[in-house]
């Protein structure tokens, strides 16, 4: 039994749950995604399996995403940066859904699998759809030779290393570190960011962990805030643009380990119905950083404190005018805005798994889930 509990000890790297050790490790999975792929000095962005298939690529009409739970969430920041960078419409799909609806599938559409696993069964059976009706199916794995990897008809993995805790944190990372690099390759190829963007995007990609790695220092803070939030009832999470599907993925974060309601809503989207959830007991997470329609985020804050509901915001360092409105500020560096929910998940991976560890949650093996739903 003591032998058991210190393998497990080495094994959490000195951490008190896999699942933080996992949140501290992306700093340094994030430089393994992109090592040997990136090179923003040179100008280069290159991951073979796009490589190979770049012409498969570039005469898609479309790209559909399939995926589940947080691997959807990655799909739709992946959805925003491909459309922004390489002009290529994207429809990011539940796998679950896409493969009961008898979807359109056309032999032109570039189907992208997303799973953590490479096992879920929701997934698998997407992309066994897809392949039916002639589309190119293209995986982002974290587990090599795992089924899905090898159903797809190419891919490029993540390489997050194992991730235990059930809750995903530095796969979503990683994920979206690889649909950043894809999308900018198939952008230098098609033109439709400038020279000077592109390299910018390159070397702002490359700075990425460094700036996770102030983005956890926000830790002390974000365990503060879960003191005072720890037994909320309901909680909403807030953003626009690329950190719409941020608050998505917060909201997943903190049902899942802390099984408290949340929600996660598009901001703009309050005044049509859910504002009327906001009252003094509601704690609502506004992710509102510099570079991402900060005005209207400031307006729609300014709509939840008149209604007095508690403000959490995540802002960007220095930040002055969501500070006198918020309750409580999170900080973290600038980015631009389509890197921005590499970020912006940081501290929100933090809140959740501290206010899961305050309300004596198994943070690792959360009740009724498993880390990969093999079954439907
Ligand atoms: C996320 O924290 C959950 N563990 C769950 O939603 C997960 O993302 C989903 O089951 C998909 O798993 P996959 O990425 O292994 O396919």
């Amino acid at each position: 039994q003591e032998l058991q509990m210190n393998l497990e000890q080495i094994e959490k790297g000195g951490y008190d749950h896999f699942m933080l050790k996992e949140i501290y490790e992306q700093p340094s999975v994030i430089k393994d995604t992109y090592r040997g792929r990136l090179h923003a000095n040179e100008g280069i962005v290159q991951l073979a399996g796009v490589e190979d298939n770049l012409e498969k690529f570039l005469n898609a009409d479309r790209i559909i995403i399939v995926a589940c739970g947080t691997s959807w969430h990655a799909g739709l920041v992946a959805e925003y940066i491909f459309e922004e960078f390489a002009r290529i419409p994207v429809e990011v799909e539940y796998a679950s859904e896409f493969r009961y609806r008898n979807p359109i599938i056309n032999k032109t559409d570039v189907v992208i699998a997303i799973s953590q696993s490479g096992e879920t069964a929701d997934t698998m059976a997407a992309i066994k759809l897809a392949k039916e009706h002639g589309a190119f199916v293209f995986g982002v794995c974290n587990v090599v030779g795992s089924s899905i990897s090898r159903e797809t008809h190419a891919g490029a993995y993540t390489h997050a290393g194992p991730e235990i805790g059930v809750a995903s944190t530095k796969a979503f990372t990683t994920q979206i570190t690889v649909l950043t690099m894809i999308a900018l390759r198939l952008a230098k190829a098609k033109g439709t960011l400038s020279s000077p963007d592109f390299h910018r995007y390159l070397q702002e990609l490359e700075l990425i962990p460094d700036k996770v790695k102030e983005a956890l220092e926000t830790n002390d803070v974000a365990k503060e805030i879960a003191a005072v939030f720890k037994d909320a009832p309901n909680c909403l999470y807030l953003g626009r643009g690329y950190n719409f599907p941020v608050a998505l993925e917060g909201a997943l974060k903190l049902k899942e380990i802390s099984y408290i309601h949340a929600e996660g809503y598009p901001a703009a989207e309050m005044k049509h119905g859910p504002i009327a959830l906001i009252d003094e007991h509601m704690p609502v997470i506004v992710i509102a950083p510099k570079q991402g329609h900060y005005d209207k985020i400031v307006s729609n804050i300014q709509e939840i404190k008149s209604r007095s509901g508690k403000i959490i915001a995540v802002v960007t360092k220095g930040d002055t005018q969501v500070r006198e409105l918020a309750d409580y500020v999170i900080e973290i560096p600038e980015t631009s805005d389509a890197l921005s929910p590499l970020i912006t998940t940081i501290p929100l991976q933090l809140l959740s798994y501290h206010i899961a560890v305050m309300r004596g949650c198994n943070v690792d093996q959360p009740r009724n889930l498993a880390k990969s739903v093999t079954v439907e």
